[in-house]
């Protein structure tokens, strides 16, 4: 049995930690573990410009302490409007690592995202011709179609015809969450990649809600079947290299998620590593953890690995049920709050020190 794994240090490739009082108190829990992260532009307004984004950078640096080496990878949030110049000029300058796509009204703060894919064209062709990646929510809003079946929808109606429309333009089908999208996914490899959570891994609608309604298990997309949920795991684990790392944690306030209507998102980046190796583990593939966590996220994003690793150990600790956020959102539900966790980031180092 193994008791301690060191890897690459891994990177979150699709991250919320809004703004604020709720980004000082949750992002500390990723930029402890992670060399970068994929920060997600969903805030209230959203971060629609290069403008927005260098401010929204400027605050998640102040949040963090003087001697972290954590990177935050900005995104641009795309409306109808966005001005492909704009788009260029801030992946030109290092302030977007990409753009995210929205379908308007498909998740948490995507009011603003896209209600009409033909004006978003001229945006597409702008990222293809400058090789910046696209971030895609990949579900359709239309209501006529199930909340289950929304995102093979999306893949049938706009993704796929995309990736022949755009042959250059590299995607990230973001939170992956069915048997099909993977399988998309697949098809499409070294074009599309995709992230996967913690929770879809880890968790079938009948977790959700088959013994009460838990809320705290309520995301976007939706957690689907357990023949899904093996999917993915199969995904994740089984070495391909369009497969990679995206907690998408999403805090909230805890009087959201337990409103009449609640907020989509889990807050897992307490546990998320963790998650992963146990998931890894479960399927006898921690051998193949650095790849999904470390290694292929950034060959497809066409970045560098990052130089440090952190050393996981086998020991048990117990998730904080919450965390404490000062001011108005005053807590926010932790995943797999309460519970055992089995493994443990015991070492954190910036260098390739941590081989042996
Ligand atoms: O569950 C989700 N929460 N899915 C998303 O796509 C957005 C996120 C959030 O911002 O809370
Ligand atoms: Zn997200």
């Amino acid at each position: 049995m193994t008791d301690a794994i060191t890897i690459t240090m891994p990177d979150d490739w699709h991250l919320h930690v809004r703004d604020g009082d709720m980004m000082r108190a949750a992002l500390p829990f990723t930029a402890e573990k992670f060399g970068r992260a994929i920060m997600m532009p969903n805030l209230v307004p959203p971060v629609a410009t290069a403008i927005d984004a260098l401010a929204y950078r400027e605050r998640i640096l102040a949040a963090l302490p003087a001697d972290s080496r954590f990177t935050p990878l900005m995104t641009c949030y795309l409306t109808d409007d966005t001005d492909p110049d704009d788009v260029e000029r801030g992946f030109a300058e290092g302030i977007f690592t990409g753009v995210k796509l929205y379908p308007a009204n498909a998740t948490t703060n995507s009011a603003a995202g896209v209600t009409d894919f033909a004006r978003i064209r001229p945006v597409l062709e702008r990222m293809q011709k400058i090789g910046m990646p696209l971030l895609i929510h990949a579900e359709v809003v239309d209501p006529d179609i199930d909340v289950f079946d929304r995102e093979a929808v999306f893949i049938e109606r706009v993704f796929e015809p995309w990736t022949r429309d755009f042959p250059e333009l590299r995607f990230i089908h973001e939170h992956l969450s069915t048997s099909i999208g993977c399988d998309f996914v697949r098809s499409k490899s070294g074009q599309v990649g995709g992230t996967i959570t913690p929770y879809h891994l880890e968790l079938n609608r009948t977790d959700w809600l088959g013994s009460g309604n838990r809320p705290y298990m309520y995301c976007m997309p939706v957690i689907k079947t357990e023949a899904d949920r093996r999917a993915l795991r199969k995904a994740a684990t089984g070495g391909e290299s369009c497969f990679f790392l995206g907690t998408d944690s999403a805090p909230h306030s805890i009087h959201k998620k337990l409103a009449i209507v609640g907020a989509a998102g889990l807050f897992n980046a307490p546990v998320a590593i963790e998650t992963y190796a146990k998931v890894f583990e479960e399927e006898n593939a921690l051998d193949r953890l650095e790849a999904f966590a470390s290694l292929n996220g950034p060959a497809h994003y066409r970045l560098p690995p990052n130089e440090g690793t952190i050393t996981l150990e086998r020991q048990t600790w117990t998730a904080p049920e919450e965390i404490v956020v000062p001011g108005p959102e005053e807590r926010a539900l932790v995943y797999r709050g309460g519970e055992a966790i089995a493994w443990k980031v015991a070492q954190v180092s910036f260098q390739d020190a941590g081989r042996g």
